[in-house]
Order: C-alpha cells, then sequence, then structure tokens
C-alpha cells in the first residue's frame, strides 16, 4: 500500500470516527457503553467492601486489598482503563446535555415533563448533570481518603495487620466512626443510585431494547440494582460499620 493511500485511509478512519463521536447516537451509545462499565465496577466495588462485615477482624477484606496491589501491572491498566471510561462518560454526558438543551430549545422543559412518568423520576432525569458531578466530586475525595490517604491520619492509613499487609479493615471502621464522614458517603451514594437508575433506564432506550420484550424485566434489573446499591452502599457500610464501632 502506499503512502498516500495509508495516510487516506487513516484519514477516513479518523474521519468516522470523529464523525462517530460527534452524533447523537454514536455520543448516546458512548454514554451506554462506558456507563455498563460503571455500573459494572460500582457493584464489583460495593461486593469487595461488604467483607467488612465477615466477622473476621478484617482478615478478608485486608486479603482482598493485598490480592489487588499484588496484581500490579494489571491492577494499573484496570485503574487506567477506569479513569478513561469515566473520562469518557463525563466528556460525552456534558457534551450530549448541552446538545439536547439547545436542540430542545424553550419548549424543553416541556418535553422532559412528558418524557418521565412519575415527579421522583422526572426530578432526577432532569439533575443527571448535577448527579453526575457531585459522584466526580465524591469520587476525587474518595481517592483523597481511602487511596492516596491524605484526608486520614498517617498512623491510620499506614496501619498494617498482623500479616504485614495494608489495615483496610481499621482504616474504614475508623473513618465510619466519625459520623461526617457516614452522612458524606451516604449522600453521595444516593446520588449514585438516582444516577444509575435513571441511566440503566436509558441505557436500555439507547439500545433499542426497552420497548421489546425484554423491556419490563430490564426495567427490573435497572431497579433491583439501585436497591442494591440503596441497601449496602448508602445503608449497611457506612451506618452498619458506625454501628459495629459503637457496639465493639
Ligand atoms: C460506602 C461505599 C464505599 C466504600 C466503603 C468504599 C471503600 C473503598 C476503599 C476502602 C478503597 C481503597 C481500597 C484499597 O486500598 O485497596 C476504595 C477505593 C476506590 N473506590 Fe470506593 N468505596 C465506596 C464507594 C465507591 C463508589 C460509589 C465509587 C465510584 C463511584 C468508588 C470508587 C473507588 C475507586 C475508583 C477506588 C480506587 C481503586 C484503586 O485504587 O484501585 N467507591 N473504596
Amino acid at each position: 500500500m502506499s503512502a498516500q493511500s495509508q495516510n487516506s485511509g487513516t484519514n477516513t478512519l479518523m474521519g468516522v470516527l470523529s464523525r462517530f463521536m460527534n452524533s447523537s447516537i454514536g455520543m448516546k451509545l458512548i454514554m451506554a457503553v462506558t456507563g455498563i462499565g460503571l455500573w459494572g465496577f460500582v457493584l464489583i466495588h460495593m461486593l469487595g467492601n461488604l467483607q467488612i462485615f465477615a466477622g473476621d477482624g478484617g482478615e478478608a477484606i485486608n486479603a482482598y486489598g493485598a490480592m489487588l496491589k499484588s496484581m500490579g501491572g494489571v491492577l494499573w491498566v484496570a485503574r487506567l482503563s477506569l479513569l478513561g471510561i469515566a473520562g469518557l462518560h463525563i466528556v460525552t454526558g456534558i457534551r450530549l446535555a448541552s446538545r439536547n438543551k439547545k436542540a430542545r430549545g424553550p419548549k424543553g422543559y416541556q418535553t422532559l415533563r412528558t418524557q418521565y412518568g412519575n415527579p421522583l423520576s422526572r426530578f432526577v432525569g432532569q439533575n443527571m448533570k448535577v448527579s453526575g458531578l457531585i459522584i466526580l466530586a465524591f469520587i476525587i475525595i474518595h481517592l483523597l481518603h481511602f487511596t492516596t490517604g491524605t484526608l486520614v491520619s498517617d498512623d491510620i492509613f499506614h496501619s498494617a495487620d498482623a500479616q504485614g499487609r495494608h489495615n483496610i479493615f481499621n482504616m474504614v471502621t475508623q473513618s465510619f466512626s466519625n459520623i461526617v464522614w457516614v452522612l458524606f458517603y451516604a449522600f453521595a451514594n444516593l446520588m449514585v443510585v438516582g444516577h444509575l437508575m435513571h441511566g440503566t433506564q436509558s441505557l436500555w432506550q439507547t439500545l433499542g431494547i426497552k420497548s421489546g420484550k425484554w423491556g419490563p424485566t430490564l426495567e427490573k434489573v435497572g431497579l433491583a440494582t439501585a436497591v442494591l446499591i440503596l441497601l449496602c452502599n448508602v445503608i449497611l457500610l457506612p451506618f452498619g460499620v458506625f454501628l459495629m464501632g459503637a457496639n465493639s
């Protein structure tokens, strides 16, 4: 293949990709695929965190954390992929929202009112950008809290268990003995629940399976996931750990 035809091939590919990423359907598909990735992460992360209630003084959760860290390069690939997916989701979400706002014009609110059934779904649907930005702020604070340890004291963040592993159990239980952290996590995770509840409904619509035979089942899957995250991340983890500390 000559250099010229190779170049024009690349340009065409870039052109197709750029047109796709700028089209409404392309943006919606990007939101759907990245949304599925983030949804999966939140669920897996939640299951991992529930090990805090194993009743073994932190053995399971500390071993889980050590196992993740022992993955080294693979963990970094996963972290960077998650960062890329989250970045693409945020940027595309903001672009899509501003494009939709322009397209709807002054009648936008009217359109939205008829689009969502009950007042709660309507409220959540109209505030996806706000909940998304709150979640972004939460993730930054959360990383400074539990990943870099910037927001916890050195002796808590650097404490090791009997096996010399990072004592995640101690770090989380000490943090959640403070009601301010408990309320902050409960509130931020409530935003995650709302965002996800509306996000999954849009996802089925984008993928064109909302009105099909699987529509009602998929709607229930979205709702069930949201309820699960509500029970575990909003109630059980922050308040349960708080009460566990108070009773020990
Ligand atoms: C009550 C709910 C949550 C708790 C108790 C919690 C707890 C934790 C803990 C202990 C870590 C550090 C793990 C380690 O050092 O190995 C962590 C990391 C992390 N969490 Fe959460 N988390 C919660 C909710 C969330 C949510 C809703 C998100 C995303 C929307 C999230 C995103 C992350 C990310 C991105 C990391 C960094 C992972 C890494 O460094 O590899 N977390 N979380």
